[in-house]
């Protein structure tokens, strides 16, 4: 370092760099192959319907079209037999698969890009792409869905605590809990089919931005490639991107009850807490302590939120000040969506996998609910109820309940007839019916509410829904 060898050296590498030649640099900044390879197949089918087309509106010849689609095939099979050489001076996926094409069939390669361009091509071919992700997430959450309908079938009535703040708040039952979840990933797939049903315009015929004069016919296109419909103006067709950016938010709001999920996990399996035991395979040992069993798949989907935030505010970063129409801005779109894509179907299926074999710990979770004085609000209850008390006077015996019993170092339900009886004469030996957890849980029977019946209720409106 002292006699300046590493100055050199970086020197040299720089040095090194621009000496093969701007030429260089520019490959390398504009090819998209490296990423964009992963849309071959979507390539492929978009240019077979774009050619059959073209062929039955006399653009091009059925021979050619023939010739054409035989190429694709052929091509088809070379990369999905790791034959196909990617070439990165050819930049895309695009102009790879028309250039071995050519090499393939000869001159009527060249009449596959009449009409159309790569700006609708790539629209095409990612929104194909995104489309077929969204109906795999559907697919993974249900699949999470289920596994927590059986959950909370099995803990209907498993009394927990219920928190606020992370404090003891009122007993709930742990299939309440579940079902919490439930609802979440339920409206995350609801999300998920709201935008497959968004996206599901056909952008190929948009061409460069303004459409084109071949008489084409975009509805076949559309059709053939199985969309609802052709995308209805040029312009927006190719320079917005919000079909990615729509599948990102999403993928980070699930992401969001992911990580909310995984750390509840997280707490939930410290020996402190021990509400739960996550199963060997999706936990981990220390190599220095023996005794400890790590939730490192949680701690994974939990730390998998922030890519996929990170991806979302990357292409909304990327898009906002780009002028209509296409812009070379718009090809960083794709990695932020595979690596989110990849990133949240890994992690709901870890969590599918860690709520299927969790070993819910219900003893634990019961002297939890019982401590912490989770009743006190049963017990206001109870005044208003049976002693006519104004639900403001309740909250205050109660509170002189609470602190007796914090002074005692029992439970409210250790409290004698008598020791309640000093705080507020109204009591009689009824109330110990509701000091229980279990008696707590059963009286919270409003719509939605915690009590087993409730819960049951719901688990079976899900049942039918999923
Ligand atoms: N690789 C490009 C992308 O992903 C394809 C479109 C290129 N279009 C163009 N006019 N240069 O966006």
């Amino acid at each position: 370092m002292a006699d300046g060898t590493d100055q050199k050296s970086s020197n040299q590498m720089w040095g090194g760099r621009f000496a093969s030649g701007p030429s260089a640099i520019m490959e390398e900044i504009n090819a998209s192959i490296g990423f964009d390879k992963k849309l071959y197949a979507q390539d492929i089918r978009g240019s077979m319907a774009h050619a059959a087309m073209l062929a039955s509106k006399g653009i091009i010849s059925p021979e050619d079209k023939d010739k054409i689609t035989d190429g694709l095939n052929t091509i088809l099979s070379e990369i999905e037999s790791g034959r196909f050489e990617f070439s990165r001076k050819l930049e895309d996926i695009h102009m790879n698969i028309e250039a071995r094409l050519a090499t393939l069939i000869g001159p009527a390669a060249g009449r596959l890009h009449t009409a159309r361009s790569r700006n609708d091509q790539v629209a095409l071919d990612f929104r194909l792409w995104v489309k077929e992700e969204l109906q795999k997430t559907e697919g993974m959450l249900t699949t999470l869905i289920a596994a927590f309908l059986d959950r909370a079938e099995e803990n209907a009535d498993t009394v927990m605590p219920g928190f606020t703040h992370l404090q003891t708040a009122q007993p709930v039952t742990f299939g309440h809990h579940c079902m919490a979840y439930v609802e979440m990933f339920g409206r995350d797939r609801a999300r998920v089919r709201h935008a497959i049903e968004h996206m599901d315009e056909s952008p190929i015929g948009a061409a460069a931005l303004a459409g084109t004069g071949y008489p084409i016919d975009r509805h076949m296109t559309a059709k053939a490639l199985g969309f609802r419909e052709p995308t209805r103006n040029s312009i927006d067709t190719v320079s917005d991107r919000d079909f990615a950016l729509e599948f990102l938010s999403i993928a980070s709001i699930c992401a969001t009850h992911l990580s909310r999920l995984a750390e509840e996990i997280v707490i939930w399996s410290t020996p402190q807490f021990g509400f739960i035991r996550l199963s060997d395979a999706f936990s981990t040992g220390s190599s220095i302590m023996p005794q400890k069993k790590n939730p490192d798949a949680a701690e994974l989907v939990r730390a998998k939120t922030g890519r996929i935030n990170g991806s979302l505010i990357a292409l909304l970063t990327v898009m906002k000040g780009l002028p209509l129409a296409y812009s070379k801005d718009m090809q960083e779109d794709k990695e932020q969506v595979f690596d989110a894509a990849e990133s949240v179907e890994l992690a709901i299926a870890a969590m599918t996998g860690m709520i299927r074999d969790l070993e819910v710990r219900k003893d634990r979770m019961r002297a939890a609910a019982g401590s912490g004085y989770s009743t006190a609000t049963d017990l206001a209850d109870w005044l208003v109820r049976e002693a006519g008390l104004p639900f403001r006077d309740a909250h205050h015996v109660t509170g002189n309940a609470v602190a007796l019993a914090e002074k005692k170092g029992c439970d409210l339900a250790d409290l004698s007839l008598e020791e309640l009886q000093a705080i507020h004469p109204g009591i009689t030996k009824g109330v110990f019916d509701v000091l229980s957890v279990e008696a707590s849980v059963a009286s919270r029977t409003s719509f939605g509410g915690t009590a087993p019946s409730e819960v049951k209720k719901q688990i079976a409106w899900w049942r039918g829904r999923n």
